[in-house]
């Protein structure tokens, strides 16, 4: 099973001759669909990769409220408010159950939170677009949660117990998310000629940075194959980009709405679309700190941090009491 990984993406994934009895064992569990729980002998290498990834989607679950939640107050209608509110609150009730899945590999909310801060730990770079207008709230649902969509529910069936178990919770809601946000854009595209515009001009700003969501091109993706082995990442990111781009396009043609790349066609031969990549360059500068609203992001998150200092110190002397009380007991 790995062995094609290390042929087809060329990266080096251990083979098994130079594995130890512990890591056979381990990747035999892997390869035969067992789950492996916090409490099971795992690879450092795995343990690792794991905390990097769950807490960087849990990090961008949270991160990913700011770009919506600045619309809530300004939502068109009270439903469209309702509505709205009811996702942001789920996203944050996404980063729970990843960081809860992330703590149980030994690491602490606290930790991750400052790696985020800090810059060494990411979220995803699509979170560092501003939203303009309402059309691009739709935009946002229907592109950015269908991807997330796209990535996630692969990853309901990852190797590791907490992680898979947090997916299946999270795809039952992304779905209500997408709908919603294609929702807007048929009312949108269906509306007045000035309604239709912002729109075209919400899926010109959003298509792009929606495919970077997916992950470098495989060819430059460092994780990949090793994840892969270890059923980390089920899919390799350029395959889900294309059964994103495979789906999303006739959703975009049902709405009237063009995709901005004119060299988006369907191939008969290969019964895909065949479609322009990301701007790489734009990619690795988001990745870099230098996105729209990547200053402003983490200024967000820090000042939340700082703000709400008090409760979680007071929370953790209310629990230090408790326990002092229950243990003189
Ligand atoms: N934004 C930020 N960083 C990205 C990225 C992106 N779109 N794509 C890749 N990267 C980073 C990786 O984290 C890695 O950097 P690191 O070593 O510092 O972590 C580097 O670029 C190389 O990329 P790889 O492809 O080798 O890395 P991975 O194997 O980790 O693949 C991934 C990247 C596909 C994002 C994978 O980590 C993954 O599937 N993560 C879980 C899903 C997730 O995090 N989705 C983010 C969106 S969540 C969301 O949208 C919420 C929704 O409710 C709106």
């Amino acid at each position: 099973m790995y062995a094609q990984m290390v042929k087809s993406t060329g990266q080096g994934v251990k083979p098994r001759e130079e594995m130890s009895e512990e890591e056979r064992h381990f990747q035999d569990r892997v390869d035969a669909g067992e789950k492996i729980e916090p409490k099971d002998w795992m690879p450092e290498g795995y343990r690792k990769t794991l905390i990097r990834q769950i807490a960087q989607h849990a990090h961008s679950e949270v991160v990913g409220q700011l770009p919506e939640g600045n619309w809530i107050t300004r939502a068109p209608t009270l439903e469209r408010k309702a509505i709205l509110l009811a996702k942001v609150q789920d996203e944050a009730g996404h980063g729970l159950y990843l960081y809860c899945a992330a703590e149980t590999l030994g690491v602490s909310r606290d930790d991750l939170t400052e790696a985020l801060l800090s810059g060494k730990m990411k979220y995803s770079s699509i979170f560092n677009y501003p939203t303009l207008n309402w059309a691009d709230i739709g935009a946002v649902g229907w592109l950015v949660d269908g991807a997330a969509i796209m990535n996630q529910v692969p990853l309901q069936r990852t190797s590791f117990g907490p992680y898979s178990r947090a997916m299946i919770r999270i795809c039952k809601e992304e779905s209500f998310h997408q709908r919603q946000g294609y929702d807007i854009m048929m009312k949108m595209a269906q509306g007045t000629p000035e309604q239709k515009r912002m729109a075209q001009e919400a899926i010109n700003r959003f298509w792009y940075p929606s495919l970077m969501m997916f992950g470098p091109s495989d060819k430059d993706s460092v994780h990949s194959a090793q994840s892969m082995a270890w059923k980390i990442k089920i899919n390799t990111n350029d395959e889900l980009r294309q059964k994103f781009v495979d789906q999303t396009v006739p959703q975009a043609e049902y709405l009237g709405l063009t995709v901005p790349d004119p060299d988006l066609k369907w191939n008969e031969e290969t019964g895909h679309y065949d479609f322009s990549e990301p701007d790489w360059a734009e990619f690795y500068e988001v990745l870099k700190g230098n996105g729209p609203c990547n200053t402003e992001r983490l200024e967000a998150r820090r000042k939340a941090w700082e703000d709400g200092a008090w409760v979680r110190d007071g929370l953790m002397a209310h629990a230090e009491k408790r326990a002092a009380r229950t243990a003189a007991q």
